[in-house]
């Protein structure tokens, strides 16, 4: 699947998703700046990303341990979401997300 992810100095990367991925480690694999200090355990926020163009809204809502780490997070927006919680799966095949600062 490919997820189109655009950097913090807004170029647009279109990168592969393996099936049973998470967005994170399509995100790192690609070789984009994400830290994912925790390794996709939820336990950091530094793999936050914004999901966008109402991609926000078809996936399934956040964990109450997303939402906690969310909560400590910087510059957290509506759309804000932890990629290391996104699976890649054919229902997010096309994802759009930014990367949040950091
Ligand atoms: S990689 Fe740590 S919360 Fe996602």
């Amino acid at each position: 699947m490919k997820i189109i992810a655009r950097d913090r100095k807004g170029r647009e990367h279109i990168i592969e998703g393996n099936d049973g991925w998470t967005v994170m480690e399509a995100l790192r694999d690609a070789g984009l700046p994400i830290t994912a200090e925790c390794g996709g355990a939820c336990a950091c926020a530094t793999c936050h990303v914004y999901v966008e163009d109402g991609w926000y809204e078809k996936l399934r809502a956040p964990s109450p341990e997303e939402t906690d780490m969310l909560d400590m997070a910087l510059a957290v927006e509506p759309n804000s979401r932890l990629s290391c919680q996104i699976l890649c799966t054919d229902q997010t095949d096309g994802i759009k997300v930014t990367l949040a600062l950091e």
